[in-house]
């Protein structure tokens, strides 16, 4: 029996990179195996190597045997597989565009839905763009045509700037998906379902209860093999200007009026808009030792690896309350959280132990390794007068759910193929968050302060870091891993 679906196809442009390899392709077998991907939907991978459809899936299936390994299985790849296609084509060559729509087609045999995903260098992104203009690869007539663009998205606020042009010259805002893969992690997603599908954190999810709020990405990785784009790039760039600024929007938007993607887009974007232009004074620049020694780096760069920001909301909720941003390379721990740390009880009538200071409540949003959420509070001491300590009330995705956390990039890939953008960045959203971290990346090139200080390999970056909350009678905390600085000795 003919199937009555719509053929759909997902076309990968840097097929032969290892973006495809590791994370997209590994995500949508996951998807097929989970029943999620349509009957009728094929990929084709379009890069410059040569490749048979059988050499292709062949490499592919090394890819996904290595980053699924949970979840492989030979019988189920191989009916995956068979849904793989290879096209040889070269931006360079005129005429490539118009001989893949035709192969496409020929594939496809009737209209068909189109992603298009961007997987290549960024220096190819806007070409890909204008040749799928060209060749009217773009239009929608009876079906849908999607085009999905990797990070970076631009390299400052002028270049984002001129890609968002070249896109919008091409296709509508409507049909357009940037990617940031933090916003495809479970734990991303559940701050929003944490925040407003709950009663009891909202009412104090504000400045008369919230003292600040950390925002700590730190990763133990050096930047290995990727160094010669690293040094263009550095840790800003890498890391603040999208996904730590996704999950600062995430902890502290309005609640939008439905989780709808113009909606939610909005009030992160309003985010973005309130924040104080950042003083050099308030940053930290760090960059581990024996980074200059790699492969692709200028002997001596002055890339930092490290970065620590420190940021106020101008707006209602959130006026006086600073926000610490820390993120580096090669540092002690892997772990991605969030911290809220709430303001002292009004009055303490319990007496302190001689030497022992305070601990206000925490609430530690565990995005990675160990998914969960943990709060931490007071607690009498048993067999005691008036002693007290911090425990922990926690909740861990491992223990609580059943089944692995999926990866990022199946729930973006599904959202993409579905035409909700809710986890995508919008144009005017990119452009607000380039217009925060330009100046910062401008000042310290232009007049090289705060000085760029060179930190050990696994620590927690420069001593500066701390004294930048110190100074504020602050300290770094971290309520998810085991060690746990805020529980007394
Ligand atoms: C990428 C950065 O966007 O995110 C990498 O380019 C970084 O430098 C990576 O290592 C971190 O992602 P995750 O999911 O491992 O936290």
């Amino acid at each position: 029996m003919a199937s009555t679906c719509i053929p759909t196809t997902i076309v990968i442009f840097g097929a032969s990179g290892d973006l495809t390899w590791r994370k997209l392709i590994p995500a949508l077998y996951n998807n097929f195996k989970k029943e999620r991907l349509s009957d009728c939907a094929s990929i084709v991978g379009y890069a410059r190597r040569s490749f048979t459809d059988e050499a292709f899936r062949v490499h592919l299936r090394d890819g996904t045997v290595q980053f699924s390994a949970d979840t492989f299985d030979a019988a189920t790849w191989e009916v995956f597989a068979s849904r793989l296609h290879y096209f040889q084509g070269d931006l360079d060559v005129l005429g490539d565009f118009p001989r893949l729509d035709g192969f496409l087609k020929t594939l496809e045999g009737k209209s068909a839905n189109r992603l298009y995903y961007l997987a290549t260098a960024p220096e190819h992104y806007a070409r890909v763009v204008a040749e799928l203009g060209s060749a009217g690869m773009a239009a929608q007539t009876d079906c849908w045509r999607r085009i999905v663009i990797e990070k970076p998205f631009g390299r400052d606020l002028a270049s984002a700037q001129v890609l968002n042009q070249a896109v919008h010259a091409v296709f509508d805002e409507s049909q357009v998906y940037r990617i940031d893969h933090y916003l495809g992690k479970e734990t991303a997603q559940n701050i929003l379902f944490f925040r407003f599908a709950n009663t009891i954190f909202e009412p104090v999810w504000n400045r008369r209860y919230v003292n600040n709020v950390q925002v700590t990405v730190s990763e133990t990785v050096d930047v290995g093999h990727r160094a010669e784009y690293y040094d263009t790039a550095g840790v800003v760039r890498d890391m603040f200007q999208n996904h730590l600024l996704q999950l600062l929007a995430l902890v502290a938007m309005e609640a939008p009026s439905s989780f709808n993607a113009d909606a939610v887009r909005n009030e992160k974007t309003k985010v973005f808009e309130s924040i104080r232009p950042i003083a050099l004074a308030d940053t930290v620049r760090g960059q581990y030792a024996g980074y200059r020694k790699l492969e692709g780096v200028a002997p001596a760069t002055l890339t930092p690896t490290f970065a620590t920001l420190k940021l106020y909301i101008d707006n209602w909720r959130w006026q006086g309350v600073p926000f610490y941003l820390r993120s580096g390379k090669s540092m002690i721990r892997k772990i991605s959280e969030i911290i809220i740390e709430f303001e002292r009880p009004p009055h303490l009538m319990f007496r302190l132990p001689e030497g022992l200071d305070f601990t206000p409540n925490i609430l530690s949003l565990c995005i990675q390794p160990d998914e969960g959420i943990h709060l931490r509070f007071e607690a009498k001491q048993p067999d005691s007068s008036q002693e007290m300590r911090s425990v922990d009330m926690d909740f861990h995705y491992r223990s609580t759910f059943t089944g692995s956390i999926p990866e990022a990039y199946e729930r973006l890939l599904l959202e993409a193929l579905d035409g909700d953008a809710s986890l995508f960045t919008r144009s005017d959203g990119i452009e607000a968050s380039w217009r925060l971290v330009d100046p910062i990346l401008k000042g310290w090139e232009d007049q090289n302060k705060p000085p760029l200080v060179i930190y050990p390999q696994g620590s927690w970056g420069p001593g500066e870091a701390d004294q930048l909350l110190a100074r504020d009678g602050r300290q770094w905390r971290t309520g998810c891993g085991d060690e746990q600085d805020v529980a007394p000795a």
